[in-house]
């Protein structure tokens, strides 16, 4: 049965979680943009555009994670997990943004049950409805680090090649 005391317990452990959650996207947007500056800098216009887009979705879900803070009658923490990982290779890009995806979705699948323990359904819901993304952006990084693996070089060369293509022509770089 629900009463105060439970219900003042499931408020705390969901806020604390759910800022825990902001603190990893966070961290996340600022990883993605270094790596979207990065990419762009080199003139790979396709992993540059993918880092961006996916910097953007996990500022969005800063905002749902927020939503449901504020609605929990709590503060939100804006304060990165950790520091940016510096490196200019786009192998060790790849593969720190899948780790990054990973470790997220399994804190999020975890943090959905402790909700649902906590009687705390639409949190659960919202850490579903995050890992579901996080694979998805698991899934994008898996496939070009595929790519990468099938190419080689030639992978990377091909977008130089083509930007090159797309300021030649007058065309803008692909969004
Ligand atoms: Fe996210
Ligand atoms: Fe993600």
């Amino acid at each position: 049965m629900i009463n105060a005391n439970n219900l003042l317990h499931m408020k705390t452990k969901s806020i604390e979680l759910l800022n825990k959650a902001v603190a990893d996207e966070l961290a996340a947007v600022h990883q993605y943009m270094y790596f979207h500056f990065h990419c762009d800098d080199q003139g790979y216009d396709l992993l540059a555009n993918l880092f961006r887009r996916t910097a953007i979705e996990e500022m969005m879900h800063i905002e749902k994670l927020s939503e449901r803070i504020l609605f929990l009658k709590g503060e939100v923490e804006m304060k990165a997990s950790v520091e940016v990982k510096k490196t200019h290779s786009v192998k060790e890009m790849l593969e720190f943004a899948a780790e990054m995806e990973t470790s997220s979705a399994n804190d999020y699948n975890e943090w959905a049950n402790v909700c649902s323990a906590n009687a705390d359904s639409v949190s659960k819901k919202l850490f579903e409805l995050l890992v579901e993304d996080e694979e998805r952006h698991f899934n994008q990084y898996d496939d070009e680090m595929e790519n990468m693996k099938k190419f080689g070089d030639n992978y990377l060369a091909l977008q130089s090649i083509e930007r090159s293509k797309n300021i030649a022509s007058g065309r803008p770089a692909a969004e």
